[in-house]
């Protein structure tokens, strides 16, 4: 039996997300696959899982499809597919998945976002 958050799957498919390339489960969705990739930070997003928050919006081409405009889409409500380029991530997906893409890179706080300067009194 697998991991019961992941529907079940045979294969491992390729995919990349901001040009750094992922091998992960078929038959998943995009948002599930971004959990797979980074486990320790995708649960812990503010993200809706079902369509609602909008928190989840990628943009992506098709491996042997660049002449085709890029696609707009919710993460949580897109099957990946083998040769998915994911090109543009949200802010809140970068945020979390900013630890594998670009690993050097700390992570911006939720502040530093916002522009709230951490030291002022809340
Ligand atoms: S996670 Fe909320 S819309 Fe996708």
């Amino acid at each position: 039996m697998g991991n019961p958050l992941f529907r079940e799957y045979e294969r491992l498919v390729k995919i990349t997300v901001l040009e750094k390339e992922f091998s992960v489960p078929e038959k998943n969705s995009c948002l599930r696959v971004f959990q797979f990739i980074s486990p320790d930070t995708i649960p812990y997003g503010r993200f809706c899982w079902n369509a609602e928050c909008q928190l989840c919006r990628v943009t992506y081409k098709m491996a042997g499809h660049q002449d085709g405009p890029p696609r707009t889409v919710l993460a949580c409500k897109v099957l990946v597919a083998d040769g998915m380029q994911i090109t543009e991530l949200s802010d809140e997906l970068r945020y979390n998945l900013m630890g594998v893409i670009c690993p050097s890179s700390p992570r911006p706080s939720y502040d530093d976002e916002a522009g709230i300067d951490p030291d002022l009194p809340q």
